[in-house]
């Protein structure tokens, strides 16, 4: 007797899923346009009403839906640093720009880090201008403590703003740093930095 129900419920099992082919199938296949999507479930996800970014729109002079941001316009968090990749703003970021962070044994252990990955490959460990590549006959930059900068002073004497305006531009044969460090991160390196200028 039971086996008999079980064959049933086998038989029933089996035609419900031959139905619901046939009839995906008919549902899905059949439209004319070989483009077409077919019938689709909650259609608004597909042609929602807001404007894509590469559709028509009529609604600017242009025709574009895309529009470029007004000019002086800053993306959210942007950190502006008006001081220009030349000498005067070199000069002038020297006078006008102070580091916002104060010299604590978290931020110089943030700095250290930053320094010894980034910068100890050419500025050696100490500052020395002595580091790995630099061995291996990379141009030796000047000690932060002992050398003179080739804008003129003595190293030790740069101030926040020339390290941090010499990270974000790179001087010569070093490149700017502007890519690989946040705002946040030069300061903390330039507070390492003063640090190395007292060896
Ligand atoms: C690829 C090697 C290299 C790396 C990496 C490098 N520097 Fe330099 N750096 C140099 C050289 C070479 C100079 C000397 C440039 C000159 O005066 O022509 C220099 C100069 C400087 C100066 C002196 C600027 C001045 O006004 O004279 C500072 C400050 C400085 N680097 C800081 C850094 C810091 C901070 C980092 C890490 C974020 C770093 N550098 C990474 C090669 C490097």
């Amino acid at each position: 007797m039971t086996e008999n129900i079980l064959a049933m419920n086998k038989f029933k099992i089996l035609s419900i899923i031959a139905v619901v082919t046939v009839v995906s199938v008919l549902l899905t296949a059949c439209g004319k346009d070989k483009r077409s999507t077919g019938w689709e479930y909650a259609p608004n996800m597909y042609e929602h009403i807001a404007y894509d970014p590469d559709q028509p729109n009529t609604n600017f002079k242009d025709g574009k839906t895309a529009q470029l941001p007004p000019a002086g316009t800053i993306p959210i968090g942007f950190v502006r640093f008006d001081y220009p990749n030349t000498k005067e703003g070199y000069e002038r970021a020297s006078v006008e720009v102070v580091n916002k962070y104060i010299a604590t044994k978290q931020s110089l252990a943030d700095g250290k880090i930053l320094f010894e990955h980034f910068c100890s490959p050419c500025h050696g460990i100490q500052g020395q201008g002595d580091g790995l590549v630099v061995q291996h006959g990379f141009p030796a930059p000047p000690s932060y403590s002992k050398g003179n900068s080739s804008r003129g002073g003595a190293m030790k004497d740069l101030t926040d703003g020339k390290i941090y305006h010499t990270i974000t531009y790179g001087l010569n044969a070093m490149g700017s740093y502007a890519s690989q460090l946040a705002p946040d991160e030069r300061w903390k390196v330039v507070l390492y930095v003063h640090q190395l200028q007292k060896l």
